[in-house]
């Protein structure tokens, strides 16, 4: 069944991507890049030659070269991903971390307010709230509505004069629902206030362009769409923010020491957004994450874009015909890489997800009240089938 023909499932070359960097999931479906990525073979090896490396007793010789060529690969692939200048990227732990920017770099005071919405992760909520109790901000979150989905007015209602920051997913780990930051960040910026997003759950898996949306902090962490070590990730500074905000974690990493004169009080920041390292990040993760990020980019964000949502399009007409439901927009723009498949609430979500798991080797997660299906460039159309008549299967039986 392939309804709509404007819709690609593949591209050249990843049947051979597949088996080169995916063997482990050759015999099974995958559909749970929103939890978490199966490491590509490059990966692993990218982060076991930096370990060996390190085992080495003649470590001091070439590290300076080392830690270069890595980093600076980085920064360059992360910067190609988010169509991005390599100096507007810092790179960071977690999620968390990258909201942790605004939270401590703002100058928040009384009466001041954050915007968010009650869909979003713990990362992305818990921060605010804490801050709101810190420092008497108040706490605006845009309502979950009927179709346990949120309304981009309603987010933008809640924004004025007294905004300092509006922090959304730019997709939800719930729905999937990607929201229109470049509508929102227009009327934040008009109002003074600086626009964070949380892009874990995009990154990698559909097109991210900062610039693009005209936000301030994008940030990822890499073990999800990026398909990088857990520990490591990216995070995007606008120049505005730069502007606005001083590194609220401080360190020798944030500043220039180029001529490694270690004794020098006086140095200056990194030029860019490297200023919010503050010091030494896990590098075999770094090694790992310039591979992960090669690897998306070896095929193109906008083809792994067009792959990904030809694929939950995919899932979503089959998910139509067995008579089911999403709470996922259908509207490629207003989705990320994964949709939210309601069925009887009677069901047992637990046991069908490890039914699946078990009997038929095709893993997804249970999130929401929901089935949630996540798609990555190493699936096929094959795997949306073979998920497809999975579930129909254990559905007549559980
Ligand atoms: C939307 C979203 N944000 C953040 C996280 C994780 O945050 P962190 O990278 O800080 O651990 C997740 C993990 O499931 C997520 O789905």
């Amino acid at each position: 069944m392939k309804k709509n023909l404007d819709v690609m499932f593949m591209f050249d070359g990843q049947d051979e991507l597949r088996k080169k960097e995916f063997p482990q999931l050759m015999n099974r479906v995958w559909l749970s890049s929103a939890a978490f990525t199966p490491h590509a073979k490059s990966v692993v090896e990218a982060m076991n030659q930096f370990i060996d490396y390190f085992h080495n007793p003649t470590i001091g010789k070439d590290v300076q070269e080392l830690f270069e060529s890595v980093n600076n690969g980085t920064y360059d692939g992360a910067a190609k991903l988010l169509k991005c200048n390599p100096e507007d990227i810092s790179l960071i732990i977690n999620t968390a971390h990258g909201l942790n920017f605004p939270l401590h770099g703002l100058d928040w005071e009384k009466g001041d307010n954050v915007v968010t919405s009650e869909l979003e992760f713990p990362t992305n909520y818990l921060p605010w709230k804490y801050i709101s109790k810190r420092k008497n901000v108040e706490f605006r979150a845009a309502k979950i509505n009927e179709k346990l989905q949120i309304s981009e007015d309603e987010i933008i209602s809640l924004i004025d004069e007294k905004t300092k920051l509006v922090s959304l997913s730019l997709v939800q780990f719930n729905n999937g629902q990607r929201v229109d930051a470049k509508k929102i960040a227009k009327v934040a910026h008009e109002n003074g206030a600086l626009v964070a997003l949380d892009a874990i759950q995009a990154c990698g898996g559909v097109e991210v362009y900062p610039k693009e949306m005209d936000v301030d902090f994008v940030s990822a962490g890499g073990a999800k769409t990026l398909m990088a070590p857990l520990g490591i990730g990216v995070c995007y500074i606008s120049p505005r923010a730069l502007e606005t905000i001083e590194p609220p974690l401080q360190g020798t990493g944030n500043y220039d020491f180029k001529d490694q004169n270690w004794m020098d009080r006086n140095k200056s920041y990194h030029k860019g957004a490297k200023r919010f390292e503050n010091g030494t990040v896990p590098f075999y993760c770094v090694a790992g994450l310039k591979a992960a990020l090669e690897l998306i980019n070896s095929v193109g964000i906008e083809t792994v874009a067009k792959h990904n949502h030809g694929l939950i399009q995919q899932l979503i007409e089959g998910i139509v015909d067995q008579g089911l439901t999403t709470i996922t927009p259908h509207e490629p723009e207003r989705r990320g890489a994964l949709i939210n498949v309601r069925l009887d609430e009677k069901k047992d979500l637990k046991k069908i997800v490890e039914i699946l798991e078990e009997k038929y080797k095709v893993t997804v997660t249970n999130r929401f009240g929901g089935l949630r299906f996540s798609a990555q460039l190493y699936n096929t159309e094959n795997d949306i089938q073979t998920a497809l008549s999975s579930l129909k299967e254990v559905l007549a039986k559980v």
